[in-house]
């Protein structure tokens, strides 16, 4: 990762970041989900944030670019909400920037986001046990998708001198398309998700278009460094190119990609100054009272539910925790709150009902009159109520199979204020790079894993303090703004900023 200087980030320092370095240059963000969606509520046109770190932290490089956010419109009340050439200015109390909304048909989302997007490129790139799905219907919308964003962004930059960074893997042919219409463009592009090896990756039947696409970048950013490397070695495996490892770049027909590691974090202060709050104090109070934790212990797990989660693996090893160590029966509370996503895909109904039963079955062996081990909470929790979860557990368990950072862990770390609990991290996320102090786990291993849990319950507080304290230090210093700064800077250097 480019090396910005090692003090603290914040969001006035990036905006000047951007205002400095961008020159007279538009900037230009793509991404899937929008970050301001428009919803009808009896009639009236409401405004709101999806919860989004992303969203977060390329705000203040909109609003200091005074740039151009170019993402689908998902919202019922979206069409009513933008001017005639499909934007709408943002934020709406005070707007900065301009948000350009793309149309999608009900078809086109099946084929390009629920199909390509989520039911290949999603479990291909993820090793989780979910076989990917490659329709060829699906790669038709998807490649369809990819050239109505790309008209979109090339009609927003007209004859001006641009910066474009594209979001994830629902635009895996977008840069090169861009390229091929405006050779002088900058382009990056940060997938946020993991990249297999490439005898993974290569199952997919249109690994060269998806490769080629790829290297239409100057600049392509992961997570961690092994996902960079997969991705070079897949590039060099299934391309006609060439690694330059020093540059840490990939050279297709004499053009550099520049392929290297940018851990997304998030903003830590905001997390913690929300932790101390008398709203957030108010909801633990009412969250102690509801779950009945007087003289009990507390664990959470918050995850979308997703297969990638390692949900399942979890309540396994809780069942087991409780089956080898009987007198922690009544005294050990384990809150799981799940978002449902995706639920039009199969694979995702699946495991929400597979999650379902799980905890039916563990509450049906253990629970007494007066005690539940498991607590499903599925009712739709305010950014409030899950800081006051966060800080009302002992523990918390992420136990992901596969995950390309995995944020929850961070906010976990972020809203404990009092320096102490115990984060239970699964090896197999990007943050257990950045988290050593974390209790690693492999989510597979049930035995350890409960074994885990029991040390991460018994765990004397100076040693949870000591943990904990190491990781609020890399979490604050590696927050969400130097993320941003690092991204921004590293692509305004590739265009000559
Ligand atoms: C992951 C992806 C994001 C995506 C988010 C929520 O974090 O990397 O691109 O926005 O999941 O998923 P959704 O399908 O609801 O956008």
């Amino acid at each position: 990762m480019i090396e910005i200087d090692g003090t603290r980030w914040d969001k006035d320092r990036l905006y000047k970041l951007v205002e400095e370095r961008l020159g007279g240059r538009l900037f230009l963000v793509v991404s899937n989900r929008e970050p301001y969606i428009h919803t009808l509520s009896d009639g009236k046109l409401v405004c709101h944030r999806p919860v989004s770190g992303l969203t977060e932290a390329l705000d203040p490089v909109m609003r200091a670019s005074k740039g151009r956010w170019i993402a689908y419109g998902s919202g019922d009340g979206d069409r009513q909400a933008v001017d005639a050439h499909n934007r709408v200015a943002v934020p709406p109390e005070k707007p900065e920037y301009s948000l350009r909304r793309v149309w999608l048909t009900d078809e086109e989302v099946r084929g390009f986001y629920l199909g390509f997007s989520n039911e290949a490129l999603w479990p291909l790139c993820h090793v989780a046990s979910t076989a990917p799905v490659f329709r060829d219907s699906d790669w038709e919308h998807y490649k369809r998708a990819n050239r109505i964003f790309a008209e979109a962004v090339l009609d927003e930059i007209g004859d001006k001198e641009a910066v474009v960074l594209v979001q994830d893997y629902h635009f895996a042919l977008l840069s090169r398309l861009l390229k091929e219409q405006k050779p002088d463009l900058t382009v990056g592009q940060f997938w946020h998700i993991p990249w297999p090896a490439y005898d993974i990756f290569r199952t997919c039947p249109w690994p060269e278009e998806i490769l080629d696409g790829l290297l239409g970048n100057d600049l392509l950013g992961f997570h961690i460094r092994p996902f960079c490397l997969n991705f070079m070695e897949s590039a060099k495996l299934g391309l006609e190119t060439r690694l330059d490892m020093e540059r840490s770049a990939v050279i297709r027909r004499g053009r550099p990609t520049i392929v290297e590691p940018f851990p997304i974090s998030v903003d830590f202060d905001a997390i913690h100054r929300q932790a101390s709050t008398e709203e957030v104090e108010r909801k633990m109070a009412a969250l102690r009272r509801e779950l009945d934790l007087e003289g009990k212990c507390l664990g959470i797990g918050m995850d979308r539910v997703d297969y990638t989660k390692g949900i399942p693996h979890r309540l396994q090893a809780l069942d087991r925790f409780f089956e080898d160590n009987p007198r922690y029966r009544g005294k050990v509370v384990f809150v799981q709150a799940g978002m449902p996503s995706r639920t039009e895909i199969d694979s995702y109904r699946y495991i929400g009902q597979r999650i379902e039963d799980l905890m039916t079955g563990l509450n049906r062996k253990y629970a007494t009159d007066s005690w539940q081990p498991v607590v499903p909470m599925t009712r739709q929790l305010s950014p409030d109520e899950l800081t006051a979860l966060r800080r009302l557990a002992d523990f918390c368990i992420v136990s992901s199979l596969h995950d390309g950072m995995n944020l929850v862990a961070k906010e976990y770390i972020a809203s404990r204020t009092e320096e102490d609990g115990v984060l239970l991290l699964s090896r197999f996320t990007g943050a257990a790079v950045e988290l050593p102090e974390a209790l690693l786990i492999n989510p597979f291993a049930t035995a350890d894993f409960a074994g885990k849990i029991k040390q991460a319950i018994e765990m004397p507080l100076e040693e949870q303090q000591r943990r904990m304290k190491a990781m609020q230090r890399t979490v604050a210093e590696n927050n969400i703004y130097r993320w941003g700064a690092a991204i921004v800077s590293r692509l305004m250097s590739l265009a000559g900023g």
